[in-house]
């Protein structure tokens, strides 16, 4: 192939792969693979400097260093958005609104609100002539040179009849993990990270080096047309596939709703979906789908009549450092933990947050009394993102690391190469109360009521020293415990009997064997299908499940070389405990399967759902991507299902999946 020939295919493979990945959210290949396209290209256009052109991706370095930014009048107004928060508020909205277009029903396209900033970029015959920040509305910054290094920013539109001049709205942001890998590069130079993905986009699009911005993986969506020549739009989704059609990075994630309750669907679906999303959002942006009702209603000073944020729990917010203490887990393992005022954060009450261990309590200096920011993000505990420092007052306590155990005053050890430290006493009872309740969790052992207070009252009376006493209480002894009625202690009782019929894979999970999670416990299951069969394994017998390395495999073989880990199992099975094999079943229509699972089941839970697939040899993802044989679609799917379409991804019902079952 001529070099010329080379080039053009790899521009072309590049173009469309920072499509699948910055646009679709899908990525086809690795970043490693993305990287050597790039390589080779940059490496072509070297030898052969006459195939250079503006429009290559090797072009989007920056370069141009300027001394300050030139002032930029927008041609029309660029408008914020008013918030709403709460179901009544966008009720009100929507009222508005058809109350003034005497409409029975409003059609609306939602977005999700992206937490970036707002730019226009201009293009002439398609053509990137220039790009600008909002600034207040009507006059912004010319940061043309900045944009040209984001590469999902077309240069040149590759669409057909571009119109003369077509002036767009988007939002520069920056994506989770590429946030994350930004921080880790910039850690490693022993640079000053950033706080948050929003900050950093920001931060990034006003340098006047544009090599710096060239640096920052910034990515773009465009969301509006402002000014476009010789074009008529009669609604929203309309104008969002021309934007498309010409090749301009359009959010794939937007739904089309009625009124108040599609909306507040669709605001329900995408605040579950947020963490899951490879970009922070901050709410649903909703906006009129007809262009004419658009016009009618205009707008009142600096935002629209026809569109509104409907914005989510804020995620991050400030509070104070009460008290620091540590907690100590399962394993032994000492948490510090801060204690806060309480503060009303991503839509629950937090009043703790983990500061995970001593390094990374110095990392940040969290002292007793300090100003931080707390966020909380997925499931995951609320953690202190920053302290103030600027608030403080000089009367913050730095906090002192036990050398101790809190609870058995036994010494605290570091291990080699971990940053956690350990209580040395497997006695302990923060310890013994932490395995209880491991043991009794859900996926575990399933012993319902038995919780965090009540272990701990449990160790604390010494009703029980290991798990297995569990299955020696009785009543009287139950309800001698305060707060423990009859009722209450017969049902925890019937629990912990019910408990004994149980699987394999929930029994060695339940154990708390180190590092041992439920896929491991359930390969572990599936390889050795008898518990003694595992207790006798050797390094390489162990070696030989899926996904048990070296680390892993000496960690199984030293919990069971314990004579009182060996006493305990022994002791479980005494008591009844009688851990099943797993079944073997017969090739089906699951077999090999991944499966997604969405919406709202009504027929089953999610836990059962996801059950049900392994059992037939199935594998149960959170996210649909290419490899994503089946999508079960439940009442109020949502964007899992839009990318299932996307993808081509076979889809059914709940009553199809379950008939698939039988
Ligand atoms: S439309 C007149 N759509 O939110 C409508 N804005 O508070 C103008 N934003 O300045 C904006 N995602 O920076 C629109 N899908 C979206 C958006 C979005 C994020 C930002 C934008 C705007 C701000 C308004």
């Amino acid at each position: 192939m001529k070099p010329a020939e080379r080039v053009a295919e790899l521009r072309k493979l590049i173009a469309y792969h920072n499509h699948r990945y910055y646009t679709l959210d899908s990525p086809e290949i690795s970043d490693a693979a993305y990287d050597a396209l790039v390589r080779e290209l940059t490496k072509i256009e070297a030898a052969f400097p006459d195939l250079v052109t503006a429009e290559s991706p090797t072009q989007r370095v920056g370069g141009a260093v300027l001394d300050k930014f030139e002032k930029v009048t927008h041609r029309q107004q660029m408008l914020s958005l008013g918030n709403v928060f709460e179901d009544a508020e966008f009720q009100e909205f929507d009222e508005r609104i058809r109350k003034a277009m005497n409409a029975e029903e409003v059609q609306y396209v939602c977005e999700p609100k992206m937490d970036g900033l707002a730019i226009e970029l201009v293009y002439e015959k398609g053509r990137f002539v220039q790009g600008s920040t909002r600034g207040d509305g009507a006059i912004g910054e010319d940061v043309t040179e900045n944009l040209k290094t984001i590469k999902n920013l077309p240069l040149e539109l590759p669409g057909k009849d571009l119109p003369p001049l077509l002036e767009v709205r988007g939002e520069v942001f920056i994506r989770k993990a590429d946030f994350k890998r930004m921080n880790e590069q910039l850690l490693a130079k022993g640079e000053e990270t950033f706080v948050n993905p929003r900050n950093s986009a920001a931060g990034s699009l006003r340098q006047l080096d544009s090599r710096v911005t060239a640096s920052r993986p910034l990515s773009l969506y465009v969301y509006e047309i402002g000014v476009v020549d010789g074009r008529e739009f009669a609604t929203h989704v309309e104008k969002l596939d021309a934007l498309t059609a010409w090749g301009l990075p359009v959010n794939p994630r937007r739904t089309v709703a009625k009124g108040f309750a599609g909306v507040k669907g669709a605001w329900s679906a995408l605040l579950a979906e947020r963490h899951d999303l490879p970009y922070e959002i901050d709410g649903l942006v909703v906006k009129v789908d007809r262009s004419d009702f658009r016009t009618r209603l205009g707008q009142v000073s600096k935002s629209p009549r026809w569109a509104v944020a409907w914005k989510f729990p804020p995620e991050e917010m400030e509070t104070k450092v009460e008290r620091i203490l540590v907690q100590v887990g399962r394993t032994g393992a000492i948490t510090p933990l801060a204690e806060l005022t309480p503060v009303f954060v991503g839509g629950v009450t937090v009043s703790r947050a983990t500061l995970h261990n001593e390094d990374e309590l110095r990392r940040k200096d969290v002292r007793e009394g300090d100003q931080v920011f707390v966020r909380r993000a997925g499931d995951v505990i609320p953690e202190i993102v920053k302290v103030i420092t600027a608030k403080r007052t000089g009367a913050e306590k730095p906090f002192v690391f036990p050398t101790t155990c809190p609870v058995c005053q036994a010494p605290v050890k570091k291990v080699e190469g971990e940053a956690v430290q350990r209580c040395t006493n497997r006695a302990c009872p923060a310890q013994l109360a932490g395995r209880l309740r491991h043991f009794a969790t859900r996926t575990a052992m399933d012993i319902d009521g038995l919780g965090e207070k009540l272990c701990e009252a449990m160790v604390d009376k010494g009703l029980v020293t290991s798990v297995a006493g569990l299955y020696r209480l009785d009543l009287d002894t139950l309800t001698g415990l305060e707060r423990m009625g009859e009722k209450s202690a017969q049902n925890l009782l019937d629990a912990i009997t019910r408990s004994k019929d149980t699987t394999l894979r929930r029994f060695i999970y339940a154990l708390g064997i180190p590092d041992v999670g439920e896929a491991t416990a359930k390969a572990l299951a599936e390889h050795f299908r008898e518990v003694h069969a595992l207790m006798k394994a050797s390094l390489e017998d162990l070696q030989k499940v899926k996904d048990v390395g070296p680390e892993l495999a000496a960690s199984i073989r030293g919990f069971f070389d314990e004579p009182e880990n060996r006493a305990v199992v022994e002791a479980l099975l005494q008591a009844g405990v009688k851990p099943k094999p797993p079944e073997v079943v017969a090739a089906g229509a699951f077999t090999g399967k991944t499966v997604v699972l969405t919406g709202t089941l009504s027929a089953m839970g999610r836990d059962e759902a996801k059950e049900a697939i392994e059992k037939r040899g199935g594998k149960v993802s959170g996210s649909v991507s290419k490899k994503t044989d089946l999508l079960v679609a439940g009442e109020e799917a949502g964007s899992k299902l839009t990318k299932a379409k996307e993808l081509g991804v076979k889809i059914v019902t709940e009553a199809e999946f379950v008939e698939l079952l039988k």
